[in-house]
C-alpha cells in the first residue's frame, strides 16, 4: 500500500476550517437489515474502452449532452417550488513532498497528484469539493442514525484504519470515540487537517497498491464512499484480510449514483434519471465501478477474501427534502445542499473527460438537475449499502 509519496499529512490548506459537529435530529430510520429497498439494475458488464465518444444505448437520445443543449436552461416556475422549503434550502446551503501537492488542473478544478497513484480518481480535491463532502458526511451520518459504524466493536480496540479518509471527518469522530485506539487515515490527497485527536494520524497512501501495514494488526478496517476509485475490489479486500487481526472486523459502506424511486415520479428522460445512467456508464468506461451498492461487489468479495460472519444493511438517502417524515426530510435537505453546492465538480471529469460532453452541455444539464431537485416533484433517493465481516478467530 505504500508509495514513494507515503508521508504524514502536512499543513491544512489555508482556508480549511474545523468540521462542523453533527447536529441532533428527530429519530426514525428507514434502514432495513439485509434487504434492498428496491431492486437495483443488473450488474453492468465492464467495458474496456475508456474515453469519450463511444456510443451506447444508454447514452443516446435524452442521455446525450446535445439533448440538454436543445432543452436550453430550465424555466423556473415559482408555483412548482414550495417557497417555505425553498428558503430552507437556500439557508441550509452553508456553509509534504512537493510532488504530492503537484495537483492536476482540469477546467480550473484541481485533482490529486499523478505522482501518488497510477489511477485517475474522478473527484476534485479543491475547497469547493471538500465543502460539499463535509455536507455529504453529515447527511450520511444522519441516515445511519448517527452511528459511525455497524460492526460490533469492543470498547478496547487498539488499532484501526480508515481507507480513503478524505478530509478525515469520520476518522476524527472515530478517534474521539475510541481515545485508546491508534487510528490511521489514508488518502491519495493531502487534504486532512493538521489539528486532530492525538490518537489519529494521516498518511498519503494508494489503497490499490500492496499494503505495507503489519499482518494481523488492525482490530477494525473502515472503507467508505470509494465508488469509482477502485478497479479491483477483490484485491483490496485481500489486503484488508491480511492486515486484519484474527477476530477483527472490516466494514465497507458505499453507494450508487443510480436514482431510485418507489412512486413513479421519476421520468426516464429527466436529468436525475440521466445522471445515474451516465455516471454508471462512465464508471464502466474507466474500469472502476461507481455503482458498488448495486453491483453486488461487497458481499462476495469480502467472503472470497476470507471474512466470515458477514452482515449487510441498506439505506435510502432522499436526494432532496421531499419526504414528509421530518428525519428523512432533514437527510434529504443536507443531501440536496451537498449535491447542489458542487454538482459540476461531481460530474465534470466523468461527463467531460470520459463521456466527451462539452462544458456547455454539462452546464445546462446541471441546471436541469438542480431545478428538478429543488422542485421536489421527483421522489428519488440514492441507495447506500454497508457490508461488514470478521476475520476468523483461528485464522493463521
Ligand atoms: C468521496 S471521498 C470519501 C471520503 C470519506 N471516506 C467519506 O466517507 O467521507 C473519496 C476519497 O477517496 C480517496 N481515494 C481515491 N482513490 C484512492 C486510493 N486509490 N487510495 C486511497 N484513497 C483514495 C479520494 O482522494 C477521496 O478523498
Amino acid at each position: 500500500m505504500s508509495t514513494p509519496a507515503k508521508r504524514k499529512a502536512g499543513s491544512p490548506p489555508p482556508d480549511s476550517a474545523p468540521p462542523a459537529k453533527p447536529t441532533p435530529f428527530s429519530p426514525q430510520s428507514p434502514g432495513s437489515e439485509g434487504k434492498s429497498p428496491t431492486p437495483g439494475p443488473a450488474s453492468p458488464a465492464k467495458s474496456p474502452s475508456v474515453g469519450p465518444g463511444s456510443p451506447s444505448a444508454e447514452t443516446s437520445g435524452a442521455f446525450s449532452g446535445a439533448h440538454w443543449i436543445q432543452q436550453g436552461l430550465p424555466q423556473v416556475d415559482s408555483d412548482d417550488t414550495d417557497s417555505a422549503l425553498g428558503s430552507d434550502i437556500e439557508s441550509s446551503t452553508v456553509s509534504i513532498s512537493s510532488s504530492i501537492l503537484n495537483y492536476r488542473t482540469i477546467n480550473g478544478r484541481t485533482y490529486h497528484s499523478g505522482s501518488v497513484t497510477d489511477g485517475e480518481y474522478w473527484a476534485p480535491n479543491d475547497q469547493k469539493m471538500l465543502g460539499a463532502l463535509e455536507i455529504y458526511y453529515h447527511s450520511i451520518f444522519l441516515m445511519m442514525d448517527e452511528q459511525l459504524f455497524q460492526a460490533p466493536l469492543k470498547d478496547d480496540i487498539k488499532h484501526a484504519i480508515d481507507i480513503g479518509t478524505g478530509e478525515g471527518f469520520w476518522a476524527i469522530d472515530f478517534a474521539d470515540k475510541f481515545p485508546n485506539c491508534e487510528l490511521v487515515g489514508t488518502d491519495i490527497s493531502p487534504i486532512q487537517p493538521q489539528w486532530c485527536p492525538p490518537n489519529l494520524h494521516f498518511e498519503i497512501d494508494d489503497a490499490t497498491k500492496e499494503w505495507t501495514f503489519k499482518e494481523n494488526f488492525f482490530d477494525y478496517i473502515h472503507i467508505s464512499f470509494l465508488n469509482g476509485a477502485i478497479e479491483n475490489w477483490g484485491n483490496l479486500y485481500k489486503q484488508a484480510y491480511r492486515c486484519c487481526k484474527p477476530g477483527g472486523w472490516v466494514e465497507h459502506l458505499d453507494c450508487s449514483p443510480i436514482v431510485s424511486c418507489d412512486d413513479e415520479t421519476l421520468p426516464p428522460d429527466s436529468a436525475l434519471a440521466t445522471y445515474g445512467k451516465i455516471m454508471a456508464e462512465a464508471g464502466r468506461r474507466i474500469g472502476r465501478s461507481l455503482t458498488i451498492a448495486h453491483d453486488g461487489t461487497q458481499e462476495p468479495g469480502l467472503k472470497d477474501a476470507g471474512f466470515v460472519n458477514l452482515h449487510t444493511k441498506e439505506w435510502k438517502q432522499p436526494m432532496s427534502p421531499w419526504p414528509k417524515d421530518p428525519k428523512q426530510k432533514e437527510i434529504g435537505l443536507y443531501n440536496y445542499a451537498a449535491v447542489t453546492s458542487d454538482l459540476e465538480g461531481v460530474i465534470q471529469f466523468l461527463f467531460q473527460q470520459v463521456m466527451g460532453w462539452s462544458t456547455e452541455e454539462i452546464t445546462i444539464f446541471a441546471a436541469h438537475m438542480r431545478q428538478e431537485m429543488k422542485e421536489q416533484k421527483i421522489h428519488g433517493y440514492w441507495t447506500w449499502k454497508v457490508v461488514y465481516g470478521q476475520k476468523p478467530e483461528d485464522a493463521e
